[in-house]
């Protein structure tokens, strides 16, 4: 079935936006919401909880988790879309059902959840003329933020979008080609000489040229392994997420 025209085009000039105008409805958000909430969840369990903030002083609070970034900061309202087995679980118990969702796999389920629900929001949001934002430094610091929002066991920040009427005329960002990206029927492994086709691209975009001079590197490459999504981070990170995943009662 194709998609209808509208979206297709959205999808093809779509862009980030990280400066907002300070007014938003709220009321609306979650008209749209109610709407991303009959996007497809594993059992129809819907394993999510959203949480809007909009409280200046809970920014206050919020903004040092995602490391101040701007698109934090500026945006009117941020969504908080959180892994949610808690609500589930409960309604098990309620009705002398025992639940059996303590373990990897069912946060991974919820994380899905989550995560499908906050990209239908996304795209109806921006179909609507708002800009967003993913803020993926909620995985980062989902133990601070869940003390912040006050999460339960069980439930888990798995990822913020900042939302607003944009207010910046937001550069369109590169994609490697779709054929770089689709496998027919088995993966395809990537030669040397393919992987210097699909980045040459981006590799010599002008950005990419003045991220590599700004940060005194010889490739593009490196400046995601040595600055922007280094080893040593990743790992420590890691330990954390794992660490509270434990406590939240998953990993059991
Ligand atoms: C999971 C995820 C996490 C992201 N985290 C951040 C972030 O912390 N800060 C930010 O400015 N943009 C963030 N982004 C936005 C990406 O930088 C952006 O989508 C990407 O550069 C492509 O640009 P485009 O969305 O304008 O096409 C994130 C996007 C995703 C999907």
């Amino acid at each position: 079935m194709t998609q209808p025209i509208e979206l297709q085009e959205l999808l093809m000039s779509r862009k980030s936006i990280r400066k907002y105008k300070p007014m938003i409805s709220v009321q609306y958000i979650e008209e749209l919401l109610e709407s991303a909430f009959h996007a497809p969840t594993t059992g129809n369990m819907q394993l999510y909880s959203v949480i809007i903030n909009q409280d200046e002083k809970m920014k206050e609070l919020l903004a040092p988790t995602h490391f101040n970034q701007g698109a934090f900061r500026e945006a009117p309202v941020t969504l908080t879309f959180c892994a949610d087995y808690n609500r589930f679980i409960k309604w098990c118990e309620y009705r002398n059902a025992k639940p059996g969702y303590d373990n990897f796999l069912s946060f991974m389920t919820a994380a899905m959840d989550a995560l499908l629900v906050a990209q239908t929001f996304c795209l109806l949001a921006e179909s609507k003329g708002y800009g967003t934002c993913y803020l993926g430094t909620t995985l980062y610091n989902a133990e601070s933020i869940a003390q912040i929002l006050k999460l339960p066991k069980f439930v888990v920040p798995i990822i913020t979008l900042s939302v607003g009427i944009p207010n910046e005329e937001a550069k369109q960002q590169d994609r490697l080609p779709a054929k770089a990206l689709i496998h027919h029927e088995v993966y395809e492994e990537y030669s040397e000489k393919y992987i210097d086709r699909i980045y040459q691209e981006k590799e010599e975009l002008p950005d990419s040229h003045k991220f590599v001079k700004e940060n005194g590197k010889e490739t593009l490459a490196q400046v995601y392994t040595d600055v922007r999504y280094k080893k040593e981070d990743n790992e420590a990170f890691s330990a954390k997420l794992l660490d509270f995943l434990k406590k939240q009662g998953f990993m059991q």
